[in-house]
């Protein structure tokens, strides 16, 4: 009877972690015959609860990652919710037997919280569980409780499925049979080389430009102008862009964000089509399919309707060729190897749970891609065919908008800082970020009237509802964000001043200044941070503008400077959360006696937690409360939608 019980692999993913984990273990399924099925949890709501019938017996496997506030993911939460519904029979998931792999951050608050609250609430529903909860740590490694917690169920599955020879059935996608040479099983795309057409040179995927526009048929923006918001003798550079949305339809409210579709780096594809020796063909124009379900989001409407592209477009548009391998990629490219020494190190990278510090050391600390490993183990010689079974789609990247859409209808600002960092030791080499890397470029031939035409980006809209300004320009707002974490606020003061504008225009006073006495004096608090005031302070002109007297908002700008004096040398300067301390009855009497609301964003990694600790700190010194309550007091502005975080690492 055993044998026979359905198994279901399921995710929900993010950033593709959870995803490709999943689909470990689903091949573990299938390379100990089990019948199981793959698919994200939204699709299983949809598809495959629907058959089963009550009580009836399932296993499922589930892999969750944590996003935005300890939420699942979307290709997660419509499963989620459906739980969640307090109406659902609490024996909805009897006879299911279940396991929940969690990867989460520390970093953040609510560590693993989707993977939890599933966990959890699938027993509250009947469910029982075979393997206990796994909550994976990206901060310290995700393979440290990943690769342990897949040896676990391997055990629990063979207890499961004690000797059964059943067939296996993929879940991938009707195609999957029809799939000819260039599309491997495990490949998301199908590439069909046309009859010895080529076309010279690459180009840019046209989308169509007819809206609705996503993530699948993303808008073709002109970059109208950008410039660096830091000065020589900053570290980091940081550049602000305006894009062109007219026409678009795009409908953006202040604190959404926009996805930007990168393009790869055009020497980095060079000379990975040179080492998996194609670069002859670069020219030669293929159709693409995607033949995953599960890829279909990221797959490019245009390219799925028949247009042919150059091999070289697919490595430059489509295919992420830049991210850091996973085990299970590592151990394929080990049969690669002509070598036995590569053979035997890339084995020994690929079995993290075996030799634990050597994954972390040499592949994910070193951030290190296919052309990495390529260029480290010259004897790897995958073909055309394998790397295109194992290269994911190219992802977007987010950038929270830095401007309002009552200020600029038609174009969205966004900030971001260029990222290129040097790996640790034993490599210490250069890398980029894709997305910003390219991004600066196209900035950079703008600026010097290179080539005006050759600014287009890929974009969409990422609605984000749960960072919004309050219905009223009199409720006031308490604004944390240091670095470019200042860019949605500068959207928000924007906006704020505008409707302020229409207010007085509308009643026909023309009086700004009354105004702002009656309804907005010490409404707008921004604790902005930088390193020093000449090199890094982010959108001065514009935040010392809204500081203005002859600005309605009046902000209250407080600016914490970390380096500053003595040449620029540190000498122990201050960062956000010290000047909340020093404003801490401000805090209080904002979001406990005038219902204000308290907005942070940026770095998740030590800025959010700092905050949050000085937080707790501030409520607690103020009512002389334990931690518990004062983490009460904050749950409950976070539930009341009045604390509200933007927090990235
Ligand atoms: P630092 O880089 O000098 O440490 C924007 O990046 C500003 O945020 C910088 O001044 C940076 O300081 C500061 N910053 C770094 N870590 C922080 C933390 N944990 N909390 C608050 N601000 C921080």
């Amino acid at each position: 009877m055993e044998a026979r019980t359905p198994l279901n692999v399921l995710f929900a993913s993010a950033s593709g972690n959870a995803e490709s984990i999943a689909k470990r273990i689903y091949e573990i399924c299938q390379s100990k015959k089990y019948t199981a099925e793959f698919m994200d949890l939204n699709n299983f709501k949809d598809k495959e609860l629907p058959k089963r019938k009550a009580g009836s017996a399932l296993n499922m496997i589930i892999v969750c990652s944590t996003t935005g506030n300890g939420d699942v993911p979307e290709n997660g939460d419509k499963f989620f919710r459906f739980i969640k519904r307090a109406s659902q029979p609490k024996d909805l998931f009897d006879g299911v037997r279940y396991g929940v792999l969690g990867l989460g951050d520390t970093n953040y608050d609510k560590f693993c919280n989707a993977s939890k609250l599933i966990d959890r609430r699938l027993s509250e529903l009947g469910g029982q569980r075979f393997c206990t909860h796994g909550a994976a740590d990206d901060a310290t490694g995700l393979e440290e409780v990943v690769e342990p917690w897949i040896d676990q169920l391997k055990s629990h599955l063979d207890e499961l499925y004690p000797t059964t020879a059943a067939p296996v059935t993929r879940k991938h996608s009707s195609h999957q049979d029809d799939v000819a040479n260039f599309a491997p099983a495990g490949c998301y795309v199908k590439v069909t080389l046309t009859d010895g057409e080529s076309h010279e040179g690459h180009k840019l995927p046209k989308t169509n430009n007819q809206g609705p526009f996503d993530i699948k048929n993303p808008f073709n923006a002109k970059v109208i102008t950008a410039r660096y918001l830091t000065q020589s003798g900053s570290e980091k550079q940081v550049l602000h862009m305006e894009l062109d949305i007219s026409g678009s339809g795009i409908d953006y409210s202040p604190g959404d964000a926009i996805g930007i579709i990168p393009q790869n780096d055009e020497d980095s594809v060079k000379t990975l089509l040179q080492t998996l020796k194609v670069y002859e063909q670069k020219d030669q124009l293929i159709k693409c399919e995607c033949i995953d379900d599960q890829k279909e989001e990221l797959f490019p409407r245009h390219l799925q309707q028949d247009e042919p592209i150059t091999l070289f477009d697919l490595f430059l548009n489509v295919l992420d060729i830049e991210g850091t391998l996973s085990p299970n990629t590592l151990r394929m490219l080990a049969e690669c190897c002509t070598e036995k020494n590569d053979r035997h190190d890339l084995t020994v990278l690929s079995l993290p749970h075996v030799n634990a510090g050597a994954y972390r050391v040499k592949i994910s600390q070193q951030h290190a891609s296919l052309c990495d490993i390529l260029k480290l183990y010259p004897s790897c010689q995958p073909s055309l065919q394998q790397v295109l079974q194992w290269l994911q789609p190219i992802k977007p990247r987010y950038y929270s908008i830095s401007c309002s859409p009552l200020r600029h209808p038609n174009s969205i600002h966004i900030a971001f800082t260029i990222v290129e960092w040097e790996t640790p030791p034993p490599q210490r080499s250069k890398k980029y970020g894709v997305c910003t890397r390219w991004l600066n470029r196209k900035a950079k031939k703008l600026m010097m009237s290179e080539d005006q035409f050759d600014v287009n980006i890929r974009i969409f809209l990422k609605s984000t509802p749960e960072f919004r300004l309050p219905q009223s320009t009199n409720t006031p707002i308490i604004m944390v964000g240091p670095g470019t974490g200042v860019a949605p606020f500068r959207g928000f003061l924007q906006h704020r001043e505008s409707v302020m504008y229409a207010s007085v225009d509308s009643d026909n006073l023309g009086n700004t200044s009354t105004l702002r006495l009656e309804s907005n004096d010490q409404c707008n608090w921004l604790f902005y941070g930088c390193r020093r005031r000449d090199v890094d302070f982010l959108y001065r002109q514009d935040l010392r503008h809204f500081e203005a007297p002859n600005s309605p908002v009046c902000l209250n700008l407080l600016v914490a400077t970390s380096r500053e004096g003595n040449n620029g040398l540190w000498y122990g300067g201050s960062y956000v959360q010290d000047y909340m301390k020093e404003h801490a009855n401000t805090i209080l009497d904002v979001m406990n006696r005038k219902a204000g609301y308290l907005y942070v964003c940026g770095d998740a990694y030590g800025m959010a937690k700092d905050v949050h600790r000085v937080l707790m700190g501030i409520i607690q010194e103020d009512s002389g409360c334990d931690k518990e309550s004062a983490q009460a007091v904050i749950d409950r502005w976070e539930a009341e939608g009045r604390y509200q975080k933007d927090v990235w690492s």
